[in-house]
């Protein structure tokens, strides 16, 4: 299937590893351009390198903290002067591990800023391009913890959720301007930071800890590869995906205990 993303620009924040990787290397294989977004110079600049090298499109990095005002702009400028955005996936976005007791007001502030506030600054600023090039698709990666919350992370699925809603309420302003905003909630997504978890808290019997995190969460028994849910992030955002609008979908494996 052809998915009609041949030139146009997919912005990607967190593009320098995991998730965003998979996905802007997916839309690259679709013959898209993408500006991918990290706060690590050394492996943004590598990953966008290796992109154009292996697809032969356009691929620009972004070094920022998305956590901040001034770390947006430079992601609203730099595409702008890449020949403005098509596509924007809000992805960059980190776990945490707290009680409610104990977590610090800094701490709330820090996730709200990196996976709310971010979206609502890059949506804002990205719309004028993506309108201007004729209408687009925005894709909010939140997670399963937006609605099946995981105990030791009350401010990640609290921030998540709000991520959500916030994806809701924009698909309907969006819409009008051609605009299509849906969010993704992946549950166990096989990432680099996963194995590295796995490492920490299990040492070389690692592997054999995330398949109990698979037996115990999902149905299939199995993380999700990157690539997995990297089609269909790229497939959201193009115009075959032209009917979905405001939707939330699961990539899940079947984690999510309710309808
Ligand atoms: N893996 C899963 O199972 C899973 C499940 C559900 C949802 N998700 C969501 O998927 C997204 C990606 O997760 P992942 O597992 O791929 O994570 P990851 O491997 O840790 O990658 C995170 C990416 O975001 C960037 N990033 C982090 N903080 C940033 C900041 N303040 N400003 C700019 N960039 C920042 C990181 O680069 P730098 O550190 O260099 O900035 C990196 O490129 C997150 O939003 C996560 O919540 C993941």
């Amino acid at each position: 299937m052809d998915l009609g993303l041949t030139g146009k620009l997919a912005v990607v924040t967190g593009g320098s590893k995991g998730i965003g990787l998979g996905v802007a290397r997916a839309f690259a294989r679709e013959g898209a351009n993408v500006l991918i977004t990290a706060r690590t110079k050394e492996a943004v600049e590598a990953a966008a390198a290796e992109i154009g090298a292996d697809f032969g499109v356009k691929a620009g990095a972004v070094v920022s903290d998305i956590a901040s005002a001034d770390g947006c702009q430079a992601v609203i400028d730099a595409a702008r002067a890449f020949g403005g955005a098509d596509v924007f996936v809000s992805n960059a976005g980190t776990g945490s591990n707290e009680t409610v007791a104990e977590a610090t007001d800094g701490k709330w502030q820090y996730y709200w800023d990196l996976h709310v506030m971010a979206a609502v600054r890059l949506s804002r600023g990205l719309a004028d391009q993506i309108e201007a090039k004729g209408g687009g698709a925005m894709l909010m990666n939140a997670s399963i913890c937006a609605v099946q919350p995981l105990w030791y992370e009350p401010i990640y699925n609290t921030t998540k959720a709000a991520l959500l809603m916030f994806s809701k309420t924009l698909s309907t302003e969006m819409i009008k301007r051609g605009i299509r905003v849906n969010t993704v909630n992946p549950g166990l997504i096989r990432t680099p930071d996963w194995e590295n978890t796995a490492r920490d808290l299990a040492g070389q019997e690692w592997e054999a800890y995330l398949q109990e995190v698979a037996d115990e969460h999902a149905d299939i028994k199995r993380f999700g590869t990157v690539d997995e849910l990297a089609d269909f992030c790229v497939f959201l955002c193009s115009p075959k995906a032209s009917y979905s609008v405001g939707s939330a979908y699961h990539v899940d494996g079947g984690m999510l205990k309710t309808t």
